[in-house]
């Protein structure tokens, strides 16, 4: 999967180089590029924002600096018939993301962030991209950040780790939060008594059957206290 990431804050996604997704860049699993968009812009300052029309408070990130960001991440596709990029814009504003939105994206070839900052960013690079590639404006919750960085990063440990080969056993991404639409089920390791509490007796019982239906249960349990909502359909 390719990965390009557009944000005047690049060394946000430092991070990015640690842990799982870090050995899956090196093994070139995922091929992530994070660019400035600073170096779209060709006066003194390098200013990418500007007042907004109509007035109100704060800036709007101008669409120059982006439709040029744009035509040269979609420009670099080495086939011509390859499949047009999904271009995603973090938003408050956006559809909420999922681990089903994860799952989806992690099929796409070539992914592209605009992390926006400031009030956002010009509607009219929403159209122009739309002409390129397949805009996607995603949320991660209600409630607002400072601009797209954190919000595409999390989307992007979400996606990742989704891809083939990136976690090393797929079983691992099969039993967890959200794949079955329940929460996850209580985990517990050594020593079955810690401070005087005890791992439950049935995971000690050797019944593997018992044990599964325990977990099912479990997981029903945690849901409808934590996540009635995740249960309402
Ligand atoms: N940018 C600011 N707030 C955001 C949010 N909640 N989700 C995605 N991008 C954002």
């Amino acid at each position: 999967m390719h990965i390009d990431v557009v944000s005047i804050f690049p060394s946000y996604f430092d991070g990015l180089a640690l842990s799982l997704l870090g050995k899956a860049r090196e093994s070139g699993l995922l091929d992530m590029h994070v660019h400035d968009l600073r170096d779209w812009t060709f006066d003194r300052h390098r200013t990418v924002d500007d007042t907004p029309y109509g007035g109100g408070a704060g800036m709007v990130m101008k669409p120059e600096p982006w439709g040029l960001a744009l035509d040269q991440l979609v420009s670099t596709e080495a086939d011509a018939a390859a499949p047009r990029p999904t271009i995603i814009f973090p938003s408050p504003a956006g559809e909420v993301f999922t681990q089903a939105t994860a799952r989806d994206l992690s099929t796409r070839s070539h992914l592209i962030f605009g992390c926006g900052r400031y009030e956002g960013i010009d509607e009219r690079v929403f159209e122009y991209a739309d002409t390129i590639g397949e805009v996607r404006l995603i949320s991660l919750g209600d409630y607002v950040l400072n601009g797209g960085e954190v919000a595409s990063m999390a989307m992007i440990e979400a996606i990742g780790r989704l891809v083939p080969g990136v976690v090393g056993n797929p079983e691992s991404l099969v039993e967890e939060s959200h794949e079955d639409g329940l929460l996850e089920y209580p985990s517990y390791t050594k020593p079955s008594s810690w401070r005087e509490r005890e791992v439950p007796p049935i995971l000690l019982s050797g019944n593997h059957a018992a044990i599964a239906k325990w977990r099912a249960e479990q997981q029903l349990e945690r849901t409808r206290r934590r996540r009635p909502d995740l249960l309402a359909d």
